[in-house]
């Protein structure tokens, strides 16, 4: 059995100023004595936090300069390294600003934006193969959820994921150097308050787990990071986080708190053995 490993990113959505993400670093900041190092430095734990795009110089540039342990990434960001696509965040920007990371496919994307599964995996897999990692968001509908289909949908978006072979040797490769990550967020249960039982996230994650395994011919000895995401709050962090297939949350309107963001970390750390 592998030993447990923690994500926890912050998806501040198009959230927090240039002030507010100042205020929010420096309480990070004033209570990192209270994080245990070891846990970053053997890579149990990873924090994140992904604000709008053009706060993540800055935010990566406070990061680096006060020592943080956090991860700064993009809510979305272009699969190529320039061109005629307005409105659009390279990878080569990305990994100029110290910041080669970014979510894919939200829902708020697909909802809003026309993200399809097939354009989201075209730009999963352009990130990759420029060197930006990638977060990458699955989930059900309401309606699809009261359909029965919770399952099937998963399995639809995680199929292109390998629907070619050079496709399916990337995210495999990606997801063994820890570069390709996924989060189940039902729609449902994004900023509604609502969320599944930790059990019912759980058998959700079994399910993308053993879907994608089979699906990219994971080796067994490959982690795959299946974070939740949908309503996580300090108060259901640790419920879900005790389950054996969560691997972390991707948090949206908690995570723009900086006190709750300190006490998910605690969560984690919490049930991660100390070195
Ligand atoms: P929420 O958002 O935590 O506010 O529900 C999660 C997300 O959209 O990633």
């Amino acid at each position: 059995m592998m030993s447990r490993a923690f994500k926890i990113f912050g998806n501040w959505k198009m959230n927090h100023s240039v002030a507010e993400l100042r205020a929010f670093l420096s309480v990070v900041e004033g209570a990192r004595s209270q994080w245990a190092p070891e846990l970053f430095l053997s890579g149990s734990l990873e924090i994140g936090i992904l604000p709008q795009s053009p706060l993540i110089e800055r935010a990566s540039n406070e990061v680096r300069s006060l020592k943080l342990p956090i991860t700064i990434g993009a809510q979305n960001a272009h699969g190529s390294l320039s061109g005629a696509f307005t409105g659009e965040t390279s990878a080569n920007v990305l990994k100029d600003l110290g910041a080669p990371f970014s979510l894919v496919a939200h829902s708020e994307r697909r909802q809003y934006y026309g993200e399809t599964d097939e354009s989201a995996a075209k730009r999963a897999e352009g990130l990759l193969s420029q060197g930006v990692r990638v977060l990458y968001c699955i989930g059900e509908t309401r309606e699809e959820r009261e359909r029965g289909e919770t399952n099937s949908v998963l399995e639809r978006q995680l199929r292109v994921l390998s629907n070619t072979p050079e496709r399916k040797t990337l995210i495999s490769k990606a997801i063994s150097d820890d570069r390709f990550l996924i989060a189940y967020e039902p729609v449902w249960a994004i900023g509604t308050g609502l969320t599944p039982s930790p059990e019912e996230a759980e058998e959700a994650h079994r399910k993308v787990k053993s879907s994608l395994k089979s699906s990219l011919g994971l080796h067994s000895a490959d982690r795959l990071f299946v974070l939740y995401g949908g309503s996580a709050t300090p108060e259901n962090a640790s419920g879900f986080l005790a389950m054996g297939s969560i691997d972390g949350l991707l948090v949206g309107g908690a995570s723009l708190d900086a006190s709750k963001f300190l006490k998910l970390i605690a969560a984690a750390q919490s049930l991660l053995p100390s070195a």
